[in-house]
């Protein structure tokens, strides 16, 4: 058993990645999984909240392990498996289901926002985040890297973590939410009021990992900025300026000051210029890269060798769970 802090995080298959799960999620991974010991998981389950094609569901799982590999997620380095894969989360998700309160699911922000733009939801999308919550408690994880919008589910699973520590004694570890600075949030291109989603209507705010480069290019230079002319970070004057600045300095590894710094006396044409070629610069590496795999049947091994390592401590878990709860004979 290693003694290294653990790292855990999953992204939904629908459809393909932006570069906000790239920045908040993916590139953490990568740059955690030298020193942690790391997991990362495709949510399939997560993805059913919201109607799904079947069909394209299953393309879309095999196509994000591509763009974790791609992305640099190492196999070597990490335990990569399909969330569904391992039928513990969806057993240890009902026990903890029944020590978390309807108040507190409901008051959920992303629970919110979902539930009112469709009447009919179901009621997965109010208790995705306990089956988000049995992800995490099942491997005692220390780090859970997310954007700044999963914040508020991975501190649901530490309250809930603790709940159930106090009332059946000590089983879970409490986990923190890890997030970086500048890529708490990736904004969409069109309006930097709202986050870069998936599911935004108007795709040209939105930057997906398999955009054409030349499509990439045009939807940053067509991003909203404002009538100044400087190049500052100031997210509630200058929300499109400083989302790009983020974008940038989460790509290159400058801080804010040095991007500032470096485009002080530039013009909004110039500067989009250089963030473009930044994101093109990364995002063809990636490409070229999924490219060839889909070429090759690498994920099955991967896949197989993930879920046979994450399936037999999650059963354990489970087994105290239900011996601390006192279920089965
Ligand atoms: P999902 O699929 O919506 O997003 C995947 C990851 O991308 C981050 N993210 C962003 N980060 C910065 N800027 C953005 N605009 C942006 N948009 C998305 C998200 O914060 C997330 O980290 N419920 C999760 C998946 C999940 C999970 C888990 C995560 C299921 N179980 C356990 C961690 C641990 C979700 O729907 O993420």
């Amino acid at each position: 058993m290693s003694d290294k802090k653990k790292i855990l995080t999953g992204l939904q298959p629908t459809g393909s990645i932006t570069l906000g799960n790239y920045i908040g999620a993916i590139k953490q991974v990568v740059k955690y999984q030298e020193m942690y010991d790391s997991y990362i998981f495709i949510a399939d389950l997560h993805a059913i909240t919201i109607p799904q094609d079947p069909v394209q569901l299953k393309e879309n799982i095999r196509s994000l392990l591509n763009i974790y590999v791609a992305c640099g997620i190492d196999p070597n380095k990490n335990k990569i498996f399909v969330q569904s894969d391992n039928e513990y989360h969806c057993n240890i998700s009902w026990l903890l289901e029944c020590n978390t309160y309807y108040g507190e699911l409901s008051r959920m922000t992303q629970f919110k926002d979902k539930s009112k733009k469709n009447q009919n939801f179901t009621s997965g999308l109010l208790t995705y985040p306990v089956l988000m919550a049995a992800d995490i408690l099942t491997y005692d994880v220390d780090y859970v890297p997310v954007g700044g919008d999963q914040k508020q589910h991975v501190e649901l699973a530490r309250d809930i973590a603790e709940r159930f520590n106090n009332k059946f004694g000590e089983t879970f570890k409490m986990s923190e939410p890890l997030i970086s600075k500048e890529g708490t949030k990736i904004m969409d291109l069109q309006d930097p009021t709202k986050k870069m989603s998936k599911s935004a209507e108007n795709k040209k705010g939105v930057i997906l990992l398999l955009d054409d480069v030349e499509v990439i290019r045009k939807k940053i230079m067509s991003a909203t900025t404002d009538s100044e002319m400087s190049v500052k970070y100031d997210p509630e004057n200058k929300p499109g300026i400083s989302n790009l600045l983020n974008i940038y300095i989460s790509l290159t590894g400058k801080t804010i000051e040095e991007a500032e710094e470096q485009f002080a006396g530039s013009n909004y044409g110039e500067f989009k210029k250089e963030v473009a070629n930044v994101v093109i610069k990364e995002v063809s590496k990636i490409q070229a890269k999924y490219n060839e795999l889909v070429q090759t049947n690498a994920i099955e091994e991967i896949l197989n060798n993930g879920r046979d390592y994450v399936v037999p401590i999650a059963k354990q878990k489970y087994e105290l769970m239900k011996q601390k709860m006192g279920l089965g004979r």
